[in-house]
Order: C-alpha cells, then sequence, then structure tokens
C-alpha cells in the first residue's frame, strides 16, 4: 500500500489498492488482538492504520465498505480507553434527604445571592445511570467520554456512537460552534431484562442491576459489543459551550438539546417556589415505580444562568444544583459473621458479612458496622436476622436486629484489642479535637504494621493518586508478600523492573496468569508514572487528613515539591512562621497541619519519601489562572460589600486564583473596603497595602 503518500495526492485507483489493503490489515489486527490476544503492531502503529482508512473513506467516500472497520468501532487495540480532559470539569451534587434540607438549600442560595425571593428551579428525574458528556464541534460529534474523576474521563467515542439517542449531527439550522451535552446513559427495567435473560442463555455475567449493566456496556473494548445492548441516553446538562445565541435558563438551554435531537427528560418541570419543587419530588416519587428506569431522586437547579454562574461551584459539586435523594430501601437478612477490616490508618471497622440479599436493586453481602460503640448500641450478634438499609450510592448499613429470631445461645460480639497482624501492636483510642476519645480503635503500629504497608500501597497506585494500570489490588498484594521481589513502600515499585525483571515475569506469568502483553504493559504504567503531577504525589503519599482536594491545595499553594517538602519538614520541626504560612492556605487548618507535622517527624516516613522522590519527576503544580488579574494575589475583603455577598466575593477571588484572609498583614496584597470597614484599614494603611473599593473591585475582575 502506498503508506507515504499523502491522501491528497492518490489516485482513485491508487485509493481503492491502498483502502482495500488498509481494511484488511485492520481486520487482521483486530483478529490477532481480540481473537488471538497476541498483536503483532504497537497500538500507536495500529491507530495510523485507523487513521489513514478514515482519512481516505472521507477523501474517496465512494469507497467506503457497507462492512467498513472504520464503523466497526471499538476495535482500538487498547487494553484501557484514552484519557479526555474536561475543559469543563464535570461535577456530583451534594444531596438532600428531607423537606428540611430542600429549604435550608434554597435559603443557602438565596443568602449567597442577597435575594430575598427565591429564583426559580427546575426539577427534573436524576436518573441511575452513567454520566457521558459528548462534544461536538461545528454539530458534529467528536468525543464522547465518562466523568472519570471529574477533570479526566475515558474516551469511549466509538462505543457511544453506537447508542441510538445519541445523534452524530445535531439537527436544526442553529447549530453552536461547540456544545459539550452531558447527561445520562442508561437501560430501561425492559431491557435490563431482556439482557440478563440473555446472558444467562449464553452463560455470561448476571448485572446485579440497570446502572451496572449499562456501565458494563459502555465501557467494552469492543464497540460491537456495545452496539448490541439497547442504551439510551437523557441530555441534562452541558459542558464547554462556544455558542452566540446560547439560550439564558436552564430549561430553554435543555429544550434546545431536543432540538438537535436528543431525548430530554419529559418530567423536568420548572418551579416557583419550594412548595412546588417538593409537589414535583413527590409527583415523581409516586410514579417512580412506573418510570420503565431507574432514578434515585430528583435534581434541583436555578433556572437563570447567570444566577448559576454567581454561585459557582464548592469543591465538586455546583452551590446552584442538588439532589433530593429517595428515601433509603431495607431487607432482612442473617448476620453471618463480623470481619474486622484494617484501613490505611490502622482503623479497625466492623463488616458485617450477611447472607446476600436484594436491597433496591442490588445485592448486598457486606454492610459496615462503623465501629465497636455501634456493634454495642444495635447489639447485634453473629446469627441474628439483621435489617439491612441501602440509600443510593451508600454504603449498606445494618439498622438493628429482629429480636424474635435471635437465638439463645447468641453471644455479644468481642471486639479485639490487638492488630490481628503478626505484631499483634495494641488498639488505640485517640483523643480527637473536643478532648472526647475517638471511637475508632486503631493499630498504633503504622508503618511497622503490615495492614497498614499494604493498605499505603494500594492508596498509593490507586486511581487518585498514581494510577498506576494493571496494578490493583491483588497484585499489591501479591508483591508485597513476595519474598523475592518484595514490595513495601511506593518506591519499591520503581525498581521493580531493574531489581529482577526476568524473574518477575516469570512469576507474574506464573502465578498470576499475566501474559507477555500484560507485564509489558504493566512496566510500561509504571514507567509512565516516573513523572507525576505534585499533587497526586501528595495525595499518595497517603497523610492522614490530605484528601485529594488538600493535596491540590498545597501542591497550588508551594507550587513544587522542593517548597512543599521543606515546608512540611520545618513544620515538623516546630518551626512557628512556616506553621502560620501553611495556616494561611484556605482550607488548611490544624488537623492537616498536625498531621503533616506528624508524617514527615516520622524517620520511616521520611526516608520512604526520600527513596521515593529519587525515583521520580515530579511535576510543578498547575499555575491557578494566572492570566487574572488577582492570581497568586492576597486580599481581605472588609466592610459591608453592597453588590456581593461575603461568600460571594470570597468565591469570585478564589475562583481567579486569590487567596482570601480575614486579616490584614503584610502579605495582604489588596483591601476590598466597603461602607464601614474599620480597622483594618489603619492597619492597611500602615502598612501600605493598597485600598479599593467593591465597584473598583468588580472593574478589577470583569
Ligand atoms: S446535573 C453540575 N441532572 O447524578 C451538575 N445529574 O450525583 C451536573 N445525574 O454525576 C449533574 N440525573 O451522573 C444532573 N437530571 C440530572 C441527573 C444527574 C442523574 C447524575 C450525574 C451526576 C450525578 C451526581
Amino acid at each position: 500500500m502506498s503508506k507515504l503518500s499523502p491522501i491528497s495526492s492518490l489516485t482513485p485507483l491508487e485509493a481503492r489498492a491502498d483502502y482495500g489493503a488498509l481494511s484488511d490489515a485492520i481486520l487482521d489486527h483486530d483478529k490477532r488482538y481480540h481473537g488471538d490476544d497476541a498483536p503483532i503492531i504497537s497500538d500507536a502503529e495500529y491507530d495510523a492504520l485507523r487513521q489513514r482508512l478514515n482519512a481516505i473513506e472521507v477523501a474517496f467516500p465512494e469507497l467506503k465498505l457497507a462492512q467498513s472497520p472504520s464503523e466497526k468501532v471499538g476495535a482500538k487495540p487498547s487494553s484501557r480507553f484514552a484519557k479526555v480532559a474536561h475543559v469543563v470539569p464535570m461535577l456530583s451534587l451534594d444531596n438532600c434527604f428531607s423537606d428540611v434540607d430542600v429549604a435550608d438549600f434554597v435559603g443557602r442560595v438565596c443568602r449567597f445571592l442577597n435575594l430575598v425571593n427565591a429564583p426559580a428551579f427546575t426539577a427534573e428525574p436524576k436518573i441511575d445511570g452513567l454520566s457521558c458528556s459528548l462534544r461536538y464541534e461545528k454539530g458534529i460529534l467528536t468525543t464522547a467520554a465518562t466523568r472519570g474523576d471529574g477533570a479526566e474521563g475515558e474516551d469511549v467515542t466509538a462505543n457511544v456512537k453506537t447508542i441510538a439517542d445519541i445523534p452524530h449531527h445535531l439537527s436544526g439550522s442553529i447549530i453552536p460552534d461547540v456544545l459539550e451535552v452531558r447527561g445520562e446513559i442508561y437501560l430501561t427495567h425492559a431491557d435490563f431484562q431482556a439482557l440478563n435473560a440473555q446472558q444467562e442463555k449464553t452463560g455470561d455475567k448476571i448485572f446485579a442491576n440497570p446502572r451496572n449493566a449499562a456501565a458494563g456496556s459502555l465501557r467494552q473494548i469492543d464497540s460491537t459489543v456495545t452496539a448490541k445492548r439497547p442504551l439510551r441516553f437523557f441530555a441534562y446538562a452541558w459542558g464547554e459551550v462556544i455558542w452566540d445565541s446560547q439560550p439564558v435558563t436552564q430549561l430553554e438551554m435543555v429544550q434546545s438539546f431536543a432540538g438537535f435531537g436528543f431525548q430530554i427528560n419529559p418530567r423536568m418541570k420548572l418551579c416557583n417556589s419550594t412548595q412546588d419543587m417538593l409537589l414535583v419530588y413527590r409527583g415523581i416519587e409516586t410514579d417512580r415505580a412506573n418510570l420503565g428506569y431507574d432514578i434515585d431522586g430528583v435534581v434541583y437547579k436555578v433556572n437563570d444562568l447567570a444566577l448559576q454562574a454567581r454561585l459557582g461551584f464548592v469543591s465538586r459539586a455546583p452551590r446552584w444544583a442538588t439532589a433530593h435523594k429517595f428515601p433509603a430501601e431495607q431487607a432482612t437478612t442473617l448476620l453471618e459473621g463480623i470481619e474486622i477490616q484494617v484501613g490505611r490508618t490502622g482503623a479497625h471497622t466492623p463488616v458485617a458479612k450477611l447472607k446476600p440479599v436484594t436491597v433496591g436493586g442490588v445485592v448486598v453481602s457486606n454492610a459496615t458496622l462503623h465501629n465497636a460503640e455501634e456493634i454495642a448500641r444495635l447489639d447485634v450478634r453473629v446469627g441474628d436476622t439483621v435489617i439491612v438499609q441501602r440509600a443510593g450510592d451508600v454504603i449498606p448499613q445494618v439498622l438493628g436486629f429482629i429480636p424474635e429470631k435471635r437465638s439463645v445461645q447468641s453471644e455479644a460480639f468481642a471486639f479485639p484489642t490487638h492488630c490481628s497482624c503478626a505484631l499483634q501492636t495494641a488498639l488505640v483510642q485517640e483523643e480527637i479535637a473536643s478532648g472526647e476519645t475517638s471511637a475508632v480503635r486503631r493499630c498504633s503500629g503504622e508503618f511497622a504494621c503490615p495492614f497498614q504497608q499494604v493498605e499505603h500501597l494500594k492508596h498509593f497506585v490507586s486511581r487518585r493518586a498514581f494510577d498506576i494500570d494493571g496494578l490493583g489490588d491483588k497484585q499489591i498484594e501479591f508483591f508485597f508478600s513476595d519474598p523475592d521481589l518484595p514490595v513495601k513502600t511506593p518506591a519499591d515499585i520503581f525498581t521493580l523492573k531493574a531489581r529482577d525483571e526476568a524473574e518477575l515475569i516469570k512469576k507474574l506469568k506464573n502465578k498470576e496468569g499475566f501474559g507477555e502483553l500484560s507485564v509489558k504493559n504493566l512496566f510500561d504504567s509504571i514507567e509512565s508514572r516516573r513523572s507525576i503531577e505534585l499533587e497526586r504525589f501528595i495525595f499518595g503519599l497517603g497523610i492522614r487528613h490530605v484528601g485529594e482536594t488538600t493535596a491540590k491545595i498545597m501542591a497550588r499553594a508551594y507550587g513544587n515539591w522542593v517548597n512543599f517538602e521543606a515546608a512540611a519538614l520545618k513544620v515538623a520541626a516546630g518551626d512557628a512562621e512556616v506553621r502560620a504560612e501553611m495556616d494561611a492556605i484556605d482550607q488548611v487548618g490544624d488537623t492537616v497541619i498536625d498531621a503533616v507535622a506528624r508524617y514527615f517527624n516520622e524517620p520511616h516516613n521520611r526516608n520512604a519519601v526520600d527513596r521515593l522522590a529519587a525515583q521520580l519527576r515530579i511535576l510543578d503544580a498547575e499555575k491557578p489562572t494566572s492570566h487574572s488579574a488577582v492570581s497568586g494575589k492576597t486580599i481581605v475583603f472588609t466592610g459591608s460589600l453592597e453588590k456581593l455577598t461575603r461568600d460571594e466575593a470570597k468565591a469570585m477571588a478564589e475562583r481567579l486564583g486569590a487567596k482570601v484572609s480575614g486579616s490584614v498583614s503584610k502579605k495582604t496584597d489588596l483591601v476590598v473596603a466597603g461602607p464601614g470597614a474599620g480597622s483594618k484599614l489603619t492597619t492597611a494603611a500602615a502598612l501600605g497595602v493598597s485600598v479599593i473599593s467593591e465597584d473598583e473591585w468588580l472593574a478589577l475582575v470583569s
């Protein structure tokens, strides 16, 4: 095939020959990959073949075969999906569980916006499926991505193109330049049952509920499988939009999606009061069983998009929307045992092992019992018939037992006093901030405790931390306990290959059933993580109280690893000034700082961190919105503001990359003062800090 000649210079005859050869080659590689699990070319080479095939189809549409490999989407030979960064993050929703919660939500919105009367809200069913973002450029579907971690999802374009509800081209005459339509992929009850019946017939996996079935169907490597699953899609939100005539309300925006060819939920309503919202909720709740698909609540959204923009986001959820969840579902079953799980921080958590029971469409066999006090409070015993509850995505809970069914021989559960690891370290209950004793019993062995070591490693490789593909819980346990090639701390992961590659390959193949390719993939994914974002690195360390959000905040505040480590070591050594600086970081307080100090005070941890850092290239953190006039600045708001509420002003400043502080010091860059500002103005004048009015602030940031 004339591989190197540009498509534009091909004669129709050459194109035909080229096209035929490409089609054959792709089909052959598909078979080797899918059928034989033995590809002979790299993913990149395969992609190049497909790209050329697509390009020829565009230039010579008459050549396109009815059964073109370009339509046999999903044959992409990748053990995982490519990543897609969401230009506008895909957020989750805060939850309300009662009418009072809904009234509080509306109250918060009003206070934030300083409104006397509540604005209008839309109300619509909360579909229990999986969300997906569909990007249309000039009306053509270019990319479809799952939500992933909200910032980055998986590229499922090929699979999504097989879904009938999802148009490949937007219909209508006015087409936005860019439109990312977001919504839920789901299965109806009828389709779900038919699918499971079919699966049973063919001896394939039975899905627990429609959502799992939808997710499993979408995330197929081979999209011809997806194509056979009757997935559906409701459009209800959007990401990036570049559109001159974009509507100004939620309702109109979603209605415009219907005009573009999407299904929108017919139960979506506009509400003018909290009472209206609750009425819609009750109506949907009543009809829930007859909708024909799973829903788990009602979503309320501020209708006016300008107000939505003012409200913005907190952490992972918008301030302008909430999910009103339906009450939990319950069932009774036998408590077969109580197992103690040891977490990364040594916390000993009792887990109820249940005789499997279906609660709200999901088979439940484990439920949390929280801690020893909870077991005592519930007085549940092994052998009891217990009441189990499941609410939405929440871990199932045990609510109590049925006394009539208790055996006379049953005995109260004796919570262990020592860790069950080989060290048998005593369990301790720490003092919490309020001076009370924590209900959590923790093994005090920390990094010496093998249970905690292995949990730290699992955390380290997990999706939100280092995200090392092919290295899951099972493989970590395997490496951890291997006598010859042990992985005890994260640095050991990065020295695995160098230590004894041949031995490792032999073992993996024997014990873990890895093929040649998957061992190579594993090494590749480890190698690809040698360059790591600072926030993932900090999160991966597993410092208590330093979750993903805090890690991100720390990364942004310190910019690079050298600065962060220096600060952490100084804080650990009791340096009051550096501690105060860390304390000035928004959302970082004593709990986090104490945890950082404790972590870096421990020689074992410092050593493990140094060894790890030596294996990696830790990338500097991205500077937040460096183009804004106030990014990186410390701002103090004082006096009464007239156009913005304090919360709104603070959120606005933070969105633009500024830090908001409560008091004026030599670190303050700017004071925004409204009427009635007092001593802060005097301090600002004494320190020579600029002071501007609210109007000047608005002009500065607009
Ligand atoms: S709006 C920024 N509307 O619920 C707001 N979400 O718990 C984005 N969901 O990730 C979400 N039905 O997968 C919205 N009518 C609906 C929804 C809905 C289901 C899902 C969605 C989201 C999750 C949050």
